[in-house]
């Protein structure tokens, strides 16, 4: 089969196609023929090393010192399960499924297990939204609910709500009943209003943290709000969910958290099939739908990956593939 795969951390141009071999499903497992998969912010920090502040050793050691330990990327696809192992129960040959996993999509077969985070793909999705359900999808519900505790008539600020983990997190605080304020630049505007948003506003003729407001959730999808930045801009319980964040961040958020009502909160979500099966069902109510900015072909992954270094996409930017 055909993968993408990146043997040195570094620009886009690392990234090659090449024939590997094709898996085959174990016990508990299913392999899927991956009609579609994204290319996003979290494969373009593990090719680059674009890391946050104080991250750049700990990854390494997890994910390979001197070059990447898994040399395919992806972390969710789409696609139809094309065999199936032993004892596989939940799942059989010709379901389509969406799934996520840290690694490995970037190619036209993967095999994942069977309880692993995989779910049946909603079937008012196609596969190239279906492949972008998880990554945003996981990241804003874990930071929503299960760090923010979002509720009913929360007052939710969104910095950096036009790419993947913004779309979602729009999505899903206004599902919650919140009122969102979405931070982006003027051209995404409409965009972000047509997901939900209540208010824009624009960054760039606009500090949110000047202009008195203050917020139960203030989410910082971009690392530029921090606790010294936004802290004024919460009420007095309110909570600074930090989706980027380097270390200094994080211990400075431990502190500040103990000593006030108010509180800062990093971390990462494990991909799980619970958070999958919420999305999808959420996404067949017609309540939760990724925006697709752009579709690439495998052939195209240096310029996929160029266009995810940019910072600038708009939702998700996706990869289209044939199994074959
Ligand atoms: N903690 C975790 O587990 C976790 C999980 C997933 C992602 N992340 C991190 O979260 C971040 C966001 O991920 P993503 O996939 O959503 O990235 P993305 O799709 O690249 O989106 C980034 C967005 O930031 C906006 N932006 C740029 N400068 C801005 C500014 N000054 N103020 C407000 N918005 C600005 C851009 O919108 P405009 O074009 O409108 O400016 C862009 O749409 C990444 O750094 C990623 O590594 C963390």
């Amino acid at each position: 089969m055909r993968a993408a795969v990146y043997n040195k951390y570094g620009p886009p141009e690392v990234v090659r196609i090449v024939e590997v071999e094709k898996p085959v499903a174990k016990d508990g497992e299913v392999l899927i023929g991956i009609h579609a998969t994204s290319v996003n912010s979290g494969d373009s920090r593990m090719r680059s090393l674009n890391v946050p502040e104080g991250f750049g050793v700990i990854v390494r050691l997890v994910f390979g010192i001197f070059s990447p330990r898994n040399p395919v990327l992806g972390m969710e696809l789409a696609g139809t399960i094309e065999a199936i192992g032993r004892d596989v129960t939940k799942f059989k040959v010709g379901d389509e499924v969406f799934a996520a996993c840290m690694f490995g999509a970037h190619a036209q077969y993967r095999v994942v297990k069977q309880d692993a985070a995989i779910a049946l793909k909603p079937e008012n999705l196609s596969f190239e939204e279906a492949a972008a359900l998880s990554f945003g999808g996981t990241t804003a519900l874990f930071f929503l609910k299960e760090k923010g505790n979002v509720k009913r008539g929360d007052r939710i600020l969104i910095n950096g709500a036009s790419g993947t983990v913004g779309v979602a997190a729009i999505q899903l605080a206004k599902h919650f009943g919140a009122q969102v304020s979405a931070v982006c630049s003027a051209g995404n505007s409409e965009m972000v209003t047509s997901l939900g948003a209540d208010r824009v506003i624009d960054y760039e003729r606009e500090d949110f943290t000047e202009n008195g407001e203050v917020y139960d959730i203030i989410m910082d999808n971009v690392g530029n709000a921090p606790w010294s930045r936004s802290k004024d801009s919460l009420t007095q319980t309110g909570r600074l969910l930090m989706v980027v964040a380097g270390l200094p961040q994080m211990l400075q958020a431990a502190f500040v958290s103990r000593k006030n009502g108010r509180r800062a909160i990093a971390g990462t979500p494990a991909d799980s099939a619970e958070a999958l099966l919420f999305l999808g069902k959420l996404a067949r109510q017609g309540k939760y739908r990724p925006h697709i900015d752009r579709v690439f072909g495998l052939e195209d992954i240096v310029e996929a990956h160029a266009y995810v270094d940019s910072g600038r996409k708009r939702g998700s930017v996706v990869m289209a593939l044939q199994p074959g």
